[in-house]
């Protein structure tokens, strides 16, 4: 299976900006190395302050990683890129957005902001051809008639019709790989399985390889072939989405697990039980990231960072258990 984008060892910190701390660094990412096999779907999971949209922006180029290597479509991506290679870099990668209402210009209508993409990017010949092009994207993410749409703004649109409108405008362009940051959360229920078998349909139906980042482990195994399981800013877990969930190795997974919303739970969330919250990525604890929170912990789980191990079939998980 030929890989569309491969990571290894990327590191993201951030310089703290506060004089006391200063000459400090947040350790968003840390040693995070993984491959996203062509025409894949692979979910990135985890609780808020994991490092998973930094991940994306690193991968979009939003920011620069601080060390390790990106590599796309089997080339190495440079820290500083011509701007025709990272425009056309921004064309193959596109992202969509947690935010449906941020993400797009209030002052511009749809068909507008559905025309940006074609114009930087330089696609179609000529008014008629793009036309064609957005009505028929926007047919496919469900925004039909595309002229009851095209003429309106963003705020008069419902939520759900927003992001139909960002998702449409990233698959415009015929991406290879579309980076999905949390694109469902801001949604209320009824819409979010709708919009996940759409972008499933799109993926399959325009041949993209696919990032979809969420805080929710259904939604994770629903939408993907594979699952990364972060935390605090490490990959903790990697492998097939029904190993990750039915054969869970990692205690953070099997915290993760346990949390969500399940029949016996009659749907609730459950809180997260073992004490604690994230830790501060300023400085994070020794050895085991997840070791303050562990209810497996041992002595020496605090000395070093323990390598990521196979632990089945295409299954790696961080943990020295
Ligand atoms: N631009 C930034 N500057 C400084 N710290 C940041 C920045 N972006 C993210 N962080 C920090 O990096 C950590 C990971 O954040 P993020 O990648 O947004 O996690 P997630 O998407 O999993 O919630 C957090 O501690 C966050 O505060
Ligand atoms: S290494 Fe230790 S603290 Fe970390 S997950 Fe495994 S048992 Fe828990
Ligand atoms: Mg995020």
């Amino acid at each position: 299976m030929t890989k569309i984008l491969v990571l290894e060892g990327v590191t993201k910190h951030f310089p703290v900006n506060s004089f006391r701390k200063h000459g400090q660094f947040v350790h968003a990412m840390d040693d995070v190395s993984f491959a996203l096999n062509n025409g894949e779907v692979l979910a990135i999971v985890g609780e808020s302050g994991s490092g998973k949209t930094t991940t994306a922006n690193v991968i979009a180029r939003i920011y620069k990683q601080t060390s390790g290597k990106v590599i796309f479509e089997g080339k190495e991506l440079s820290r500083f890129m011509p701007r025709v290679e990272e425009l056309e870099y921004h064309k193959k990668v596109q992202m969509i957005f947690q935010d449906p209402f941020g993400a797009l210009n209030p002052t511009r209508t749809v068909g507008r902001i559905m025309e940006r993409p074609f114009v930087i990017h330089k696609i179609g010949r000529g008014r008629r051809e793009v036309d064609e092009k957005i009505d028929e994207i926007l047919v496919q993410v469900g925004l039909e008639p595309p002229i009851q749409f095209t003429e309106k703004f963003p705020h008069e649109l419902s939520g759900g019709q927003r992001q139909r409108v960002n998702i449409a405008r990233a698959f415009a362009v015929e991406p290879d790989l579309i980076l999905a940051d949390e694109p469902t959360s801001m949604l209320d229920v009824s819409n979010r399985m709708s919009i996940m078998n759409m972008m499933l349909f799109l993926k399959e139906s325009h041949g993209v390889s696919f990032v979809y980042i969420t805080h929710d482990l259904a939604g994770a195994r629903y939408m993907s072939d594979r699952i990364i399981v972060m935390y605090a800013g490490m990959i903790m877990e990697i492998g097939p989405a029904d190993r990750v969930i039915n054969s869970s190795y990692h205690p953070y997974t099997k915290l993760l697990k346990s949390a969500a919303p399940s029949p016996e739970s009659g749907l609730k969330r459950i809180p997260l039980t073992t004490g604690g919250d994230i830790p501060s990525l300023i400085n994070p604890p020794s050895g085991c990231r997840f070791h303050p929170r562990c209810p497996f912990v041992r002595e020496d789980c605090s000395k070093e960072i323990p390598t990521i191990k196979k632990v089945g079939d295409h299954h790696y998980a961080r943990c020295i258990l």
